[in-house]
């Protein structure tokens, strides 16, 4: 099947790369001339474990190509994918100027049946703005074609974005046409031989599904927080409840670890984009607002913990990080919690001694050169010198530590640990002040 994805994104690189590895013959179409050329000649420009041996071994094949013209983009496929941005606007909600252009593109060159999917995360009602704006183009072009708009939202996780479209829980289109529906059976038939993960529905269910899927998920996170935050001032210990929730399959165990807060691409900016979607029909998101409102508190959590850790006094300290992405697996630092603590850090004068497996480049990138930041090639050059350690991501490298080394390492005993990754009895039997996220006595110092 011939298929064209706008935008060589995270998303359009990810869905063209696996749509090409089962077969498919894909044209990924971006305005970024230089970025063409750098994908042409197997250069990645993000970091995604496996993305680059997919598309390296698949351009080889020639199934998956890179274009310029949007021309040749549209005459390509008959489903012509929307994988472009939709950042967010100063008021929340999605910006779809790339997407309407894009539309626009498609109104402009095509010449036959098209299929248009909206691939990117997009307010309910999108895809009517999609047709409304093709139609416009045809009719000005005095060309009465067919073409069909339909929601296919992705579900995919940064790090493990391949395993996610390949083995995913499903694949959601939006549609009421017979017509689609065959096309799109046809684009994933290789991945649902096994069991039946296309959903049909609606096109606004659809659209609504992917922004209730990612609330969902942020609100487990927030509640599990709140509960953290409870349990430090009760006196309990977090983890030994959410074992204990997680038990009840009604609850599972799955996105209920608490932590220093959401970040990256999509949690904060969908929660957000549904808070406004909400208020434009005149609907008060109670519950969205509160989920942000606990992610926000959380991330200056790390923050208040050194604080009250230094009684106040950080000021020319050198304050450890290890973990500068939102998570592990990923150069991702949008909306990370180190960038929060980083941040704060900076205002009160103190300085930061950073490691990150992948997201270093990326921290230079954000923050430029600053005699307050200086990013080290290891976890343990990172707490050479430094006042306290703060751990922000939870990446492999981190879990084992030799806490009696540690201890030497550090001109005050401090470990703020904002992903719970230690046993606090054994951390503190080596002489270390450890406050982990809602173990209890977080919030105390021994
Ligand atoms: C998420 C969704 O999982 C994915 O389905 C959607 O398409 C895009 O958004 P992603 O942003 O890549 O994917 O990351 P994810 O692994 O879901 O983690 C998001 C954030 O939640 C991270 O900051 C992570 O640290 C945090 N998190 C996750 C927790 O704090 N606790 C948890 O139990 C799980």
């Amino acid at each position: 099947m011939r298929i064209t994805i706008f935008g060589t994104g995270y998303v359009g690189l990810v869905t063209g790369a696996c749509l090409a590895d089962v077969g498919h013959d894909v044209l990924c179409m971006d305005v970024d001339a230089d970025k063409v050329a750098r994908l042409e000649a197997g250069e990645i420009p993000i970091f995604e474990p496996g993305l680059e041996e997919l598309v390296t071994a698949n351009t080889a094949s020639g199934r998956l190509r890179f274009t310029t013209d949007a021309a040749t983009a549209v005459d390509f496929g008959v489903l012509q994918f929307i994988a472009v941005g939709t950042p967010p606007d100063e008021d929340g909600s999605a910006d779809l100027q790339y997407v309407l252009t894009v539309a626009e593109t498609i109104g402009r060159y095509m010449r036959e049946f098209k299929v248009i999917v909206d691939k990117s995360t997009v307010p309910v009602g999108t895809a009517d703005r999609v047709r409304e704006v093709v139609a416009g183009v045809l009719e000005e072009r005095g060309e009465a074609l067919d073409f069909e708009v339909c929601s296919n939202p992705e579900f995919l996780k940064e790090g493990a974005a391949i395993e996610d479209f390949t083995h995913g829980a499903r694949f959601v289109v939006g549609t009421s046409s017979e017509r689609v529906r065959e096309l799109m059976r046809e684009c994933y038939a290789p991945y649902i031989r096994l069991q039946e993960k296309l959903m049909f529905m609606d096109v606004r269910a659809a659209e609504l599904t992917k922004y209730a899927a990612n609330a969902m998920l942020a609100t487990k996170i927030s509640f599990m927080n709140e509960i953290a935050n409870l349990a430090e001032r009760l006196g309990a210990d977090v983890e030994q409840v959410r074992r204990g929730i997680g038990s009840d399959p009604r609850i599972g165990y799955h996105f209920i670890y608490p932590g220093c807060g959401y970040g990256g691409s999509c949690f904060p900016k969908d929660v957000r984009a549904l808070t406004r979607t909400a208020s434009d029909v005149h609907y008060e998101a109670q519950l969205l607002g509160a989920v942000e409102g606990v992610n926000h508190r959380q991330k200056q959590t790390l923050f208040d913990k050194l604080e009250r850790a230094f009684d106040g006094a950080l000021a020319g300290r050198t304050i450890a990080l290890w973990g500068l992405a939102f998570k592990p697996n990923t150069d991702d630092m949008r909306d990370a919690p180190s960038r929060t603590l980083m941040e704060a850090l900076w205002r009160v004068g103190a300085r930061v001694q950073a490691y990150d497996p992948e997201a270093m480049g990326e921290c230079r990138r954000l923050y430029g050169e600053r005699d307050d930041l200086t990013l080290v090639d290891s976890r343990e050059a990172a707490v050479q010198g430094a006042d306290a350690l703060v751990i922000c991501t939870e990446w492999k490298v981190f879990r084992m530590v030799d806490f009696d080394w540690l201890k030497r390492q550090l001109g005050m005993p401090v470990v703020v640990d904002g992903r719970n990754l230690y046993d606090p009895e054994t951390v503190r039997k080596a002489g270390l002040m450890y406050f982990a996220v809602g173990r209890g006595d977080s919030l105390k110092r021994p």
